[in-house]
């Protein structure tokens, strides 16, 4: 069946649960194997869910789903070359189980020259040798298969590696076959590239090739040639590409950089906005190289073949309006399942105003949202949010809002330990090629890439050699082996938050309610499902704070919560709604019913 039951809704009475433990091992309830490797079971009707009880709640996997992002370079390094690999994830799967996810997401680990650290593939349909090989790919998908947990891979779309095939050729001469996959213009004179566009990456987006005297287009490094979407053999090559990979039992993709697919064919000039920026050029608004309407054909295209195999697409979607995200999920909602809504990850202080109003912003869309607070781009959320007293208790803050919205979550490696980032020191140090051309206004994003802290042990036990990027400073407090062992941690506090959102209806399918919407230091809301709801209740400031809650016009006129999780201490059984003190930072999670 396409869409599943979540089985656990059809027992009458189930009802929400009482405070849980810190750790279940118990199988995910909701787990259902993913598709195997073989295509006859990665191929599903999508229509047989339909007809169960229909009293039972019919909803896409993917939205109850929790996401986790794996950077295969940091997670685990099973061989010990300092570099972590596929075997290194498969060892790590129980963890990844015991903390509650349902899927991952692994960034790039195809055959790269990695000069972008995996983005510039050479290669679509194998594994880049460091990190394993196919047959390590397929029994990192059985094994986590067999504890429900769902693979999600990362597609490159816009652009290839220079040592593509496809490039190779295209480069070889103005007649090759593979000439018009690239965008190749003539300059606009002697050393003066076609127009005045910008890489994302620092310079010129036109690199010149003295071979045949063209230049050709890459929004991202020279390594990146933009791909020619324009051209439907690329289209072709690539829909293929997703073939391949979901005839493997891949769950879906993470489509990169959707939004610099096209360019105007035009080539007309960007205007140019006041200032420079990190490296040193004019700022620029992208209008004719980024967003352009043509990006939507693709993903319905794409959308089409993922229908197929029940696969989910979540985009890498910077917007700049609701207008925008609301386009990305198709108006017949007919193209990306789950796009990224960054704006939410721009809020980079605790202010429950503004949290507010971009979840309102997001929920008005009419699309499924999509939750994150930090991935491989972007300054930890341990760093962004924190404010160098209290971060450990801000983070559960933050894990206590992300994982309890009526929306997908899509966590970040390490997130759930408290990794902070540890920028380079130095600018021989960086590793990231634009670290090294911002440096040091950009420090490149090696700093949010370091190495997973599983031990307090050397190398904290990521690796027993030297790994690729130092370890972060705080290893020694923050990682999985301490952390487990502690029932105020961090990871305690995820594992329980996402044990709670697992058994709860509420959490997973319940409306979301602002409440208190004048408070600029707690941030509360109600996700209710039928005749219960859960209160969440979160003190973003760090002073103690009183707040009181009339859910008469929610329709519960209970005066009541029955406490199902909080970070404060000696806090169990029933809390008065009129008069509820929070300690700072502390989040309280309460069941409500009519
Ligand atoms: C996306 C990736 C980023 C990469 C870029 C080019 O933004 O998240 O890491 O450098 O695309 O592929
Ligand atoms: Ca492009």
């Amino acid at each position: 069946m396409g869409k599943w039951i979540l089985a656990l809704f059809m027992s009458v009475g189930l009802g929400l649960c009482a405070p849980i433990s810190a750790q279940s091992n118990a199988p995910n309830p909701q787990a259902k194997p993913p598709a195997s490797q073989s295509k006859s079971s990665a191929m599903k009707s999508k229509s047989s869910g339909q007809s169960k009880a229909a009293t039972a709640d019919v909803r896409p996997w993917w939205q109850s789903a929790v996401f986790y992002e794996i950077y295969p370079r940091s997670f685990a390094d099973s061989n010990n070359d300092g570099i972590g690999d596929l075997n290194g994830i498969t060892s790590k799967l129980d963890y990844l189980h015991q903390l509650g996810v349902d899927a991952i997401w692994i960034t790039p680990f195809y055959p790269s020259p990695q000069v972008d650290f995996g983005y510039d593939v050479s290669d679509y349909e194998n594994i880049d040798p460091i990190y394993g090989n196919l047959a390590d790919f397929g029994q990192l998908q059985t094994a986590a298969g067999q504890r429900g947990i769902r693979v999600v891979l990362d597609l490159v779309l816009n652009h290839t590696s220079d040592q593509h095939q496809w490039f190779i050729d295209a480069r070889s001469s103005r007649n090759s076959k593979h000439r018009d996959w690239y965008i190749w213009r003539d300059g606009k004179g002697p050393q003066q590239p076609p127009n005045n566009w910008e890489s994302l990456f620092g310079g010129s987006a036109w690199q010149f090739d003295p071979k045949t005297n063209q230049y050709y287009y890459h929004f991202f490094y020279p390594q990146q040639p933009d791909l020619n979407w324009r051209n439907p053999a690329v289209k072709d090559a690539m829909f293929d590409v997703t073939r391949f990979w979901y005839d493997r039992g891949v769950a879906g993709f993470r489509l990169d950089a959707v939004d610099t697919l096209f360019e105007d064919p035009k080539l007309h000039d960007n205007p140019i906005l006041p200032g420079k920026n990190a490296f040193g050029d004019p700022n620029m608004e992208d209008q004719y190289n980024r967003n352009l309407p043509e990006i939507h054909g693709i993903l319905k295209g794409l959308r089409k073949i993922a229908d197929q195999y029940d696969a989910v697409l979540i985009g890498e979607t910077w917007t700049t309006s609701i207008e925008q995200l609301k386009d990305y999920y198709g108006a017949d909602k007919d193209e990306l399942e789950l796009p990224m809504d960054f704006m939410f990850t721009m809020v980079d202080k605790l202010s429950p105003t503004e949290f507010r109003k971009q979840i309102a912003a997001l929920n008005s869309s009419g699309g499924w949202p999509v939750y994150l607070i930090g991935n491989h781009d972007i300054e930890r959320s341990y760093n962004r949010y924190g404010d160098g007293k209290h971060n450990d208790a801000i983070a559960k803050a933050m894990a206590g809002m992300y994982l309890t919205l009526r929306g997908t979550p899509i966590m970040y490696y390490g997130e759930e330990i408290g990794m902070a980032n540890d920028d380079p020191k130095t600018k021989a140090e960086v590793k990231d090629p634009k670290g090294k051309l911002g440096w040091p206004q950009d420090k490149g994003r090696d700093g949010e890439r370091t190495p997973m802290q599983w031990t307090d042990k050397v190398n904290a036990g990521f690796s027993k050699t030297r790994p690729w990027l130092p370890v972060a400073d705080n290893y020694k407090t923050h990682n999985v082996a301490v952390e487990l062992k502690d029932p105020n941690s961090i990871l305690a506090f995820y594992q329980k938050v996402l044990a709670l959102r697992r058994s709860t209806p509420a959490l997973l399918l319940g409306d979301y309610v602002a409440l208190n919407e004048n408070d600029v230091n707690v941030m509360s809301y109600l996700r209710s499902y039928k005749d219960k709801a859960v209160l969440v209740v979160i003190n973003m400031s760090s002073e103690p704070q009183r707040v009181s809650f009339n859910l008469t016009p929610q329709g519960f006129s209970t005066g009541q919560a029955k406490t199902l999780l909080t970070t404060m201490n000696g806090i169990s059984g029933s809390l008065r709604l009129t008069e509820m003190s929070l300690e700072p930072f502390a989040v309280y999670m309460g069941e409500v019913s009519r």
